[in-house]
């Protein structure tokens, strides 16, 4: 078995012995299904891995695995209702399958299941990982208000989507590496280096992500296709197509993201701007280019060679994902 496939086993028997129903079925239910539903569990099996590459065991690392695994499920569900997204790792979202309401009381309970995960650390431990989680947390808010600004603005720039998508996405997994060094005690040079291989591997993780929104396979994506579209969403595609297009192009696709109720039409046509304007292979670039960029500070770590292997090999099979 490979090492990431150990790690993750490892993690779901964690999660599954520490998450459990309780009374009120209505509160607790809904963050059962959500955790149980799947996904890839990237952030818990990047802290178990960068702890253990780091020198320090694993299995200390487990209570921090679970609460950045929970804290991004709780992401999730707030962010499906702002998204106005119907499905979720194959499966009706928390909203659909409840009701608005249940799924913002449960995500804000997850987030308290999430800080309590950390209580089993010893004092200094704990002020050290909570630090870089509130920090975290509170950009992840800041990434999702901007991208929901965005929507309705017509003046975004690719830097501006960056930074963007930097705070609601990128800096978890950063953090999640992060949170992996400091269990192993390394010091904090080398803590703030895969701290920034994360931030980069996050960023080409969430380019890949809006590419799969468009041009992915909604039976192994899980997600609906076209979702960003619908929702005006200021994508890497769509910024890049409104620099690169011709004018009559570009007039048409801001005429189509002018529209606030978006149909499938809407998505086909879109999509088919997309294709013309060669954005598909652009945004491929794009990925690359962040993930190198990943793979250029992995050369500054002091970590063996073998051990660099693993991260790079990590960072390969991502950009290789359909999921
Ligand atoms: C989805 O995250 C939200 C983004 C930041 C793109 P993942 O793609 O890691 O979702 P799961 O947990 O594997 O379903
Ligand atoms: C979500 O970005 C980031 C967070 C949940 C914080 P997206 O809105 O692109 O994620 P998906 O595509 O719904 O998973
Ligand atoms: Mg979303
Ligand atoms: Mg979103
Ligand atoms: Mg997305």
């Amino acid at each position: 078995m490979n090492i990431v496939d150990t790690y993750k086993d490892n993690f779901l028997d964690y999660l599954n012995s520490s998450i459990t129903i309780k009374e009120p079925e209505n509160l607790y239910k809904p963050i059962h299904y959500i955790l149980q539903l799947g996904g890839k569990r990237l952030r818990p099996i990047l802290t178990l891995l960068t702890c253990d590459l780091f020198g320090g065991n694993s299995k200390q690392a487990l209570n921090a695995a679970l609460a950045i695994e929970v804290f991004h499920n709780f992401t999730l569900i707030h962010d499906d209702i702002m998204d106005s997204a119907p499905m979720r790792r194959g499966h009706e979202t928390v909203h659909k399958k409840w009701n608005v309401n249940t799924g913002i009381l449960s995500g804000d309970a997850m987030m308290i299941v999430a800080y309590q995960c950390f209580e089993n650390y010893e004092p200094t431990m704990y002020k050290k990982l909570l630090t870089v989680f509130n920090k975290t947390a509170l950009e992840v808010c800041e990434g999702q208000q901007l991208d929901i600004d965005f929507e309705n603005r017509n003046n975004v720039t690719i830097a501006e989507y960056i930074k963007m998508i930097t705070f609601k996405t990128s800096v978890l997994v950063a953090a999640a590496m992060k949170m992996g060094a400091i269990i192993a005690k390394v010091d904090d040079a080398e803590a703030a280096k895969i701290y920034n291989f994360g931030l980069n591997l996050g960023i080409a993780f969430q380019l890949q992500d809006d590419y799969l929104d468009t041009f992915g396979n909604a039976e192994t994506f899980g997600k609906q296709i076209g979702g960003d579209i619908l929702e005006n969403k200021k994508t890497f595609l769509f910024l890049k197509c409104i620099e690169i297009a011709n004018k009559s192009d570009v007039k048409e696709l801001l005429k189509l993201y002018s529209d606030k109720k978006g149909n499938a039409q809407k998505v086909q046509r879109v999509t088919e701007l997309f294709i013309n304007n060669k954005i598909d292979e652009n945004t491929i670039k794009e990925i690359e280019s962040y993930t190198n960029k990943a793979f250029e500070i992995l050369n500054s770590l002091t970590l063996s060679d073998e051990k660099k292997a693993v991260l790079k090999n990590f960072g390969l099979n991502l950009m290789k994902r359909t999921v």
